[in-house]
């Protein structure tokens, strides 16, 4: 099957959200349907709540998807969903849905690695494909730096101990007030801020492993907060996500040059931000390596990117996973 057309369902936390992909290179549709606002009154995702609303909405994200790509459901060679890891009740909604579809047109099932999406992103809609290089994964629930040599090739090099980078961006913005998702919000923030005003720790910053550790610089805000003025927000949050970036990017740097890769990846919700882009981009500039940053629309919680390791698992002539039950706990070496 050279250019097969798949249906991919990722419900695995609070976006409800459908898409359709050609072969590697064609992205027909990709739709989201964010649950944000119904749970930022309760500071974070509420799982019954969550499950709830997929109900509601996969339906019409699924039938929006269809028409956007101008498909209809005899055009589909494959129909996949995200297995995950994620919220069993919310990864349930969506995978049985498209188990359902998949047997009901006679069609092989994928449950894909929500995290194994996030990790490939930046290749998507490369007609190549996926190129060898040192991926560094960045989301709310992740941290991981991995020697990525193709689909279903890679090696964890390390992960976080405590935080991932995004959460520690989720629980700085609460002890701020800010609205959930804290991300963006600090990243507004930030854009009028000093990043160097106060200097936050940058936990194995000069060690030579690939771990992370978030949860020392979150402390440091927390015991930060009371001494400070209103006025000096914006300088925290510009401050915080420094030191962040910073580790982060030299981690990934660093590990490029040791395993001699020319090519680093960043993907996850916090690859969004667009300072951690530029920093990344320059720092790679600096060691003469190739930058690939997955598209601002696919570094958050997205379909496309769980259609696309079904195409790749397509291709590779994988068998159905119609057996496979959702895996809240999956992580990314299970595959
Ligand atoms: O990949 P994602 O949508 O979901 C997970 O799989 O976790 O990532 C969500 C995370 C949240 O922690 C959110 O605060 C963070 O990505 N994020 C950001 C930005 N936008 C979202 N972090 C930093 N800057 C942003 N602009
Ligand atoms: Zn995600």
């Amino acid at each position: 099957m050279s250019d097969p057309v798949v249906l991919a369902i990722e419900s695995s936390c609070d976006e409800t959200a459908a898409a359709v992909q050609h072969g590697r290179s064609r992205t027909l549709a990709s739709v989201i349907s964010s649950q944000i606002e119904i749970h930022r009154r309760f500071g974070g995702v509420v799982p019954e709540v969550a499950s709830r609303n997929h109900l509601l909405a996969l339906r019409q994200v699924v039938d929006a998807a269809l028409s956007q790509s101008a498909m209809t459901m005899s055009d589909l060679d494959a129909v996949a969903a995200t297995r995950g890891p994620g919220l069993a009740s919310s990864l349930l909604v969506g995978m049985s849905c498209a188990k359902g579809l998949a047997i009901g047109l006679g069609l092989p099932f994928y449950g894909v690695n929500h995290l194994e999406g996030h990790l490939l992103s930046p290749f998507l809609g490369h007609p190549d494909g996926v190129q060898p290089c040192v991926a560094l994964l960045v989301s709310g629930g992740h941290t991981s730096l991995v020697e990525l040599v193709g689909p279903r090739q890679f090696k964890i090099l390390g992960q976080t101990r405590d935080d991932a980078a995004g959460e520690a961006f989720d629980k700085v913005a609460k002890m701020l007030n800010l609205p959930y998702p804290g991300g963006p919000e600090i990243e507004k923030l930030a854009g009028g801020g000093d990043p160097y005003r106060f200097q936050f720790p940058r936990a194995f910053f000069d060690d030579d492993n690939w771990e992370f550790s978030f949860s020392g610089l979150k402390t440091a805000v927390r015991y930060l907060l009371p001494k400070i003025k209103h006025d000096d927000i914006a300088d925290v949050c510009a401050s915080f996500q420094q030191a962040v970036f910073d580790v982060l990017i030299r981690k990934t740097i660093r590990a490029a040059n040791k395993l001699g890769y020319q090519l680093v990846s960043a993907s996850g919700g916090v690859s969004i931000n667009k300072r951690f882009r530029e920093a990344l981009q320059s720092a790679a500039g600096d060691a003469n390596c190739d930058l690939i940053l997955a598209d601002p629309a696919l570094c958050t919680d997205n379909a496309a990117m769980i259609a696309n390791v079904a195409v790749e698992r397509l291709l590779a002539g994988e068998p159905s996973d119609i057996d496979h039950d959702v895996n809240p706990n999956l992580s990314l070496a299970a595959g």
